[in-house]
């Protein structure tokens, strides 16, 4: 589906972003390891979040969907997963994250698959300390889909994560429920926490030191209710416009304000936009039990060039092709370091992103970890396609609006996967 952004007038208005696909998928997957009913508000319904809702179904849950965004789910506890296959469609993070929870219920096997850009994503990163464990993964030429998790009688191990990647330390840390013994993981850098913070909040012993955060087994989990606030990535495209779009001036509402989360709306204001929110401070320690909420409050500024680096990268993983969009419209030169991850994301969002800005007029390169743009006025216009990755098709969307002579979209049905409603909620704001 081809789709055009025309140059805008400012942005203006308030908005509340879907919820948090992040969040949302572990709303699912811890519920249905609880043993009573948990009850979910604010869930996202999106391609990615219906995969899951669909995984654990097969796995044994009922979810009951009510009101919007409403569910209640009847899990089958910790260890009683039904045996199935598995088709996790678009989504890395419940195929990353399941097979810690399968991985120690040694009755059964479980396939994985999912569409063309999941079999091209890498899962030896977490079969590697799944096995350490006691598991036995196969997987398409020892690391890519489909794959099968046979369940084994499990033992924790320490386990230092080569990459800060939020996805392996899961699916290590949910093993460790079902592990004999203490599992623990140790992240080079911070990476976003909501496992950890719901696991807490689920009763779990879990605990953090440093970077090393530590789980013991558990008899089972409790959740009770829990709440999803909106998506800092999916705002982050609206902050992005009315940061670029002169005269703009918007809202976002009901926020996820995780200091793991919001790396982006601090690197944008390091490049001169004027936000005003209560984001969450650093937080080391001991581990919330709860996510903080903030709105936010945003208006645009002229932009001047930024370094991010490794430490950086994770706290805005997947809001880096937007760092590079802002830095085509910044004085200076803009360098992301460190994020060689984005290669393996929904696509190669480093080639994706350098090949798709530079074919809307800018002055970009790729480097092995990252990318360099150099401001050079704003951007021109043209066409970008979105390779079926949900976030590049948005990236084209704003990048339109900021443009001086518009972008097509080729490919927006792909903002599907995390979120369906991004074009009339945009839209809210120009009208
Ligand atoms: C996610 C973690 C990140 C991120 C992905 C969602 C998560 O992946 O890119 O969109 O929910 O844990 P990595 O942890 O592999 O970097």
């Amino acid at each position: 589906m081809r789709r055009r952004f025309d140059p805008s007038g400012p942005l203006r208005g308030t908005l509340h972003a879907p919820g948090d696909k992040s969040l949302s998928h572990r709303a699912a997957l811890l519920g249905a390891m609880c043993a009573d009913p948990v009850h979910v508000t604010g869930y996202l319904d999106a391609a990615d979040t219906r995969s899951t809702l669909d995984a654990v179904r097969r796995l044994g849950a009922l979810v009951e969907e009510g009101a919007p965004g409403t569910l209640t789910i009847r899990g089958p506890g910790l260890r009683a997963a039904a045996e199935s296959a598995i088709d996790v469609g678009n989504a890395g993070t419940l195929m990353r994250l399941l097979p810690g929870w399968l991985a120690g219920q040694p009755a059964g096997s479980w396939t994985v698959d999912g569409d063309d850009s999941i079999r091209r994503r890498p899962v030896d990163r977490i079969a590697a300390p799944l096995e350490l464990m006691g598991a036995r993964i196969e997987a398409r030429d020892g690391r890519l889909p489909p794959f099968t998790v046979h369940g084994a009688p499990l033992t924790g191990v320490e386990y230092a994560l080569p990459v800060a990647s939020a996805q392996i330390k899961s699916c290590v840390l949910l093993a460790g429920l079902l592990a004999q013994g203490t599992t623990a993981v140790i992240e080079p850098e911070p990476s976003r926490d909501h496992t950890e913070r719901l696991l807490a909040r689920a009763g779990v012993r879990i605990a953090r030191e440093g970077s090393r955060i530590e789980v013991t087994a558990q008899d089972e989990l409790e959740l009770g209710s829990m709440h999803v606030p909106g998506d800092p990535s999916s705002a982050a495209f609206h902050v992005a416009a009315a940061v670029l779009v002169r005269g703009s001036r918007i809202v976002i509402t009901d926020m996820n304000a995780n200091w793991t989360r919001t790396g982006f709306v601090r690197i944008a204001e390091r490049m001169g936009a004027i936000v005003v929110g209560d984001l969450e401070p650093v937080r080391a320690g001991e581990i919330p039990t709860e996510e903080p909420v903030c709105e936010l409050d945003v208006a645009a500024g002229p932009l001047v060039g930024t370094v991010v680096e490794a430490e950086e990268v994770p706290l805005a993983i997947d809001e880096l092709p937007l760092v590079a969009l802002l830095g085509c419209f910044a004085e200076g030169e803009t360098v992301v370091r460190g994020a060689a991850e984005l290669r393996v994301k929904e696509t190669d969002r480093i080639a994706a992103v350098v090949d798709g800005l530079r074919g809307l007029g800018a002055d970009i390169e790729a480097t092995p970890d990252g990318f360099a743009v150099r401001g050079n006025g704003g951007l021109r216009g043209g066409t970008i396609p979105s390779h079926g990755d949900h976030r590049l098709a948005m990236l084209g969307a704003v990048a339109g609006l900021a443009s001086r002579e518009g972008v097509e979209v080729d490919g927006m049905e792909a903002a599907e996967v995390s979120y369906p409603t991004f074009e009339r909620d945009l839209s809210t704001l120009i009208d």
